[in-house]
């Protein structure tokens, strides 16, 4: 009989905001970054209030990772220096890879209504974080969905899908740190036991209602970090929906300041003189 994964700690989200005065929750980033590596933020942002989120981002750099906005309702507007422009919408995901540089504004294209979503930031081997930048746009009807046979719903993002009895792979496949990045809705009376591969850390962020999460419950709001090894059970009474993060630690040093991450301080540097330069994406 194999064991569930161990509870390594349990976060709260923090109210916070960014861009242009963009209310948001952060669920983890900015502290102890070797805790969630090989991710390095992740944002909830939700409201059904304008000036909450109608200031939107916009252009800002980014080097040395990647970022991945997953939109529950609403629709944001992505514009880049490579001329890619993308609308994200309820159901839609995007998945940039900043490497060397990209300048971006994500700008809403609402005045009224709800916005909801999440933005991950999933770090870059030191081999990759000088490389070229790229961008997937995948609108909802792209997005692999399933059910299981308990009822459980999934949106598959990344990686692979697999409760021993339904298979599914994501819309996206990223290789070093091979991410699976699941949305569950589990409705009441509900569980489900994801594979998740030995060796990924897990991140369990409950946004709604509350579920159990390898015998330890979780409420809405809150993280749970787990161990690298075993099974991942999940249930709920009430119901839930949950995100379900894990990804292969990449244990390289992290260097954050701001929205560069790189490996070293001379990179950071370097970072900064690229972009008072104009060249961070050259
Ligand atoms: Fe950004």
């Amino acid at each position: 009989m194999s064991l569930t994964r161990k509870i390594l700690g349990l976060h709260t989200g923090q109210p916070t905001s960014d861009g242009a005065g963009v209310k948001l929750t952060r669920v983890f980033g900015g502290q102890s970054a070797e805790l969630f590596d090989p991710f390095l933020m992740l944002d909830e942002f939700g409201s059904e209030h304008p000036d909450d989120y109608i200031a939107g981002f916009p252009p800002h750099p980014h080097r040395g990772f990647e970022t991945v906005t997953y939109m529950l309702e609403g629709r944001m507007r992505h514009e880049d220096h490579m001329g890619n422009v993308g609308l994200l919408q309820g159901g839609g995901v995007q998945w940039m890879t900043a490497a060397r540089g990209v300048i971006h504004s994500e700008m809403p294209e609402q005045e009224e209504g709800e916005m909801r979503g999440f933005q991950l930031w999933v770090n870059l081997p030191g081999k990759s974080k000088m490389g070229d930048a790229g961008y997937q746009d995948i609108q909802p009807e792209f997005v692999p969905r399933l059910t299981t046979a308990d009822g459980v719903e999934v949106v598959v993002i990344a990686g692979r899908f697999d409760d021993g009895t339904v298979q599914q792979n994501g819309a996206v496949q990223r290789p070093d740190t091979e991410p699976l990045y699941f949305d569950l809705r589990l409705p009441a009376g509900t569980a489900v036991t994801p594979h998740v591969p030995e060796g990924h850390r897990v991140f369990m962020y409950v946004y709604e209602g509350s579920a159990t999460i390898a015998g330890q419950p979780v409420v809405a709001g809150h993280l749970l970090r787990l161990g690298e090894n075993g099974e991942l059970p999940i249930d709920s009474i009430e119901g839930a929906r949950v995100l379900l993060i894990a990804g292969k630690p990449l244990r390289e040093p992290i260097v954050q300041y701001g929205p560069f991450v790189m490996n070293s301080r001379e990179e950071i540097e370097q970072a900064l003189r690229d972009f008072q330069a104009n060249r961070l994406t050259a």
